[in-house]
């Protein structure tokens, strides 16, 4: 080791993004409906999120319902939709007393009155809050966003507020759903799918990426400790060569 080189502690990700996989297999495993593993997965989500604070995590993003799970069955998608009123309904207090803010990302205009109505109220009862931050992605593309920030950055310059030889590579994060946030630092899929699935592909240039076997209703505090762990032990250099 070179003189005067000193050794860092490992440092945990600050921002955690989820692809919660698996919730189907589970259930069948079972021989349950797809539906009780949705429910169960949703249950974990709670753990994770408790987990954030000592873990060192401040954002945590998870991926509720993406663009393309409109495809599957009427009845799953009408279940999915009303799990989360129930979900946003039972924890928002939960949420707020334990100092969590609530964003969410993804297109509201598909989704029904009702639900946006319950997620601008938990936006907005949490708004304050200093804690871990939570981002749930509903009805979220990765490319539906970049296509959605590209119309208003268009319209900008089409009514003059942006000149086009100013548009570099900050601009675009500055109209993307996930604006105020940083970049994930790890992304971890559940269920042994090594996909990314259309999941923040802008904001994840440089993130690490953990794809692991368990079914996301299986999916404990513990072992995002683990997969912490292993981050901190990473040697992440952003495309630069170690000085
Ligand atoms: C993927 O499993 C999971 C989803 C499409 C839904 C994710 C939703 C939850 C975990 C519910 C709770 C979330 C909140 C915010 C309350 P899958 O159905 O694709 O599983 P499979 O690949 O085994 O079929």
């Amino acid at each position: 080791m070179p003189a005067g080189h000193v050794v860092q502690p490992p440092v945990g990700p600050r921002h955690v993004a989820i692809i919660m996989d698996g919730n189907g297999r589970w259930a069948q495993a079972r021989g349950r409906p797809r539906l009780f593993g949705h429910h169960a997965g949703a249950r974990r989500v709670r753990e994770v999120v408790e987990a954030c604070p000592d873990l060192g995590i401040k954002y945590l993003t998870i991926f509720a319902f993406s663009t393309e799970n409109w495809k599957r069955t009427q009845a799953e998608v009408a279940g999915l939709m009303s799990l989360f009123r129930r979900y946003i309904t039972r924890e928002t207090r939960a949420l707020a007393e334990r100092g969590v803010r609530v964003r969410f990302i993804g297109d509201r205009v598909r989704l029904d009155a009702k639900l946006v109505a319950l997620m601008d109220q938990l936006e907005r009862a949490t708004a304050e809050n200093e804690g871990v931050q939570l981002t749930i992605a509903l009805n979220y593309g990765s490319r539906d966003e970049v296509a959605r920030a590209t119309k208003r950055l268009a319209q900008d310059v089409a009514e003059g507020r942006l000149r086009p030889e100013d548009v570099d590579e900050e601009t675009l994060p500055r109209y993307l759903d996930t604006r105020v946030l940083p970049d994930p630092d790890l992304v971890i899929r559940t269920s042994g799918e090594a996909r990314i699935s259309n999941f923040l592909l802008w904001q994840s240039a440089y993130a690490e990426y953990e794809f692991i076997d368990t079914l996301w209703p299986d999916f404990t505090a513990a072992e995002l400790t683990r997969l912490c762990k292993s981050f901190g032990a990473r040697d992440r250099r952003f495309g630069a060569v170690p000085a």
